[in-house]
């Protein structure tokens, strides 16, 4: 599996500024876990969670957990030390950055530089350190294409609804639902469709970002299924609660998992010199071809990748 297509089913949000609540990310069943010095984390303890990240990546115990820092936004002053003191102190032991409220290729091609110098200063492998772009608002989501294909660093694109609502003027205050007023569709449905094919069209994981109603898991089970449905790759987690329905949200059910291992099975038979077809086949009462091969492949993938 390419370091980009490991899985992201959830991708738990831990403030850089909480020890506790770093140590106890450490144990949690996300496949990703992002150390915050962005806005989980308050500007006067900024300095301080730099030092305490460094710490708590060096420390280990992260397990086979995708490692990640959010710095801040390349509008802040905090930036360039974010990703420096990050880095050098603990680019060995860290997987991507992530950089919120993109709004331009040349943002990317700053931080893919920025990771360059200091790889080569400290001697660690020159591009092993991925990118992962937040996209929080409409400047961000028109350039979404050329940020996609700015760095081959780049792993996910990720939607950022809270931002993005903001930035947007969206006339509602529950992030991640859908606004009161609006009820003829998904108002989520075109920044979640233009990020998906902008991240496929170059070969990327899309992220679909946070649901702050923690104690509705029916809630966040819901919109995350809007986003798995699409095609999304994973979603943000802002609580233990909501790993669980994460992870299974972005798995496939066990039912279409066997049928794809049926479907892949059938057609490799049928199409080999013992089974001797030369085009479609009838698995029981459906005809599959190259086509359904391919689907099935992408089920059977997902999968195999979270170990059905
Ligand atoms: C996440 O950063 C968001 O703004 O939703
Ligand atoms: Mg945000």
């Amino acid at each position: 599996m390419s370091k980009s297509q490991r899985p992201r089913r959830s991708c738990l949000a831990v403030p850089g500024s909480s020890p506790k609540m770093i140590e106890k990310a450490k144990g949690l069943d996300a496949d990703q876990v992002f150390l915050d010095l962005e806005d989980a984390c308050a500007p006067l303890a900024k300095p301080g969670a730099r030092k305490t990240i460094v710490a708590a990546l060096n420390e280990g115990g992260w397990g086979s957990k995708i490692r990640v820092v959010r710095v801040n936004d390349l509008t802040t002053h905090w930036t360039y030390r974010d990703v420096v003191e990050v880095v050098e102190g603990a680019g060995e032991n860290l997987d991507c950055i992530m950089l919120p409220k993109v709004q331009s290729a040349a943002q990317i091609a700053w931080l893919d530089l920025t990771l360059t110098q200091i790889e080569k200063t400290m001697g660690f492998e020159v591009g092993r350190i991925g990118i992962e772009a937040q996209i929080e608002d409409a400047a961000g989501l028109i350039n979404v294409d050329e940020i996609a294909a700015a760095s081959a660093r780049t792993e996910t694109i990720i939607f950022g609804p809270a931002d993005f609502m903001a930035s947007i003027n969206m006339k509602s205050l529950v992030i991640g639902e859908q606004p009161p007023g609006y009820e003829i569709g998904d108002a989520f449905h075109y920044p979640l469709m233009r990020i998906l094919m902008a991240a496929r069209a170059n070969g990327l994981q899309a992220i679909d970002g946070p649901y702050v109603q923690i104690r509705n898991v029916d809630g966040f089970r819901q919109v995350a299924g809007r986003a798995a449905a699409l095609g999304y790759d994973g979603k943000w987690v802002l609580h233990p609660g909501q790993i669980e329905a994460a992870n299974h949200t972005f798995s496939p059910a066990q039912a279409d998992y066997d049928h794809a291992e049926n479907i892949l099975a059938a057609y490799e038979w049928f199409t080999s010199d013992r089974g001797g077809r030369k085009g479609a086949v009838m698995l029981g009462d459906e005809m599959i071809d190259e086509a359904s091969r391919k689907m099935a492949l992408v089920i059977a993938g997902q999968g195999r990748a979270a170990g059905m």
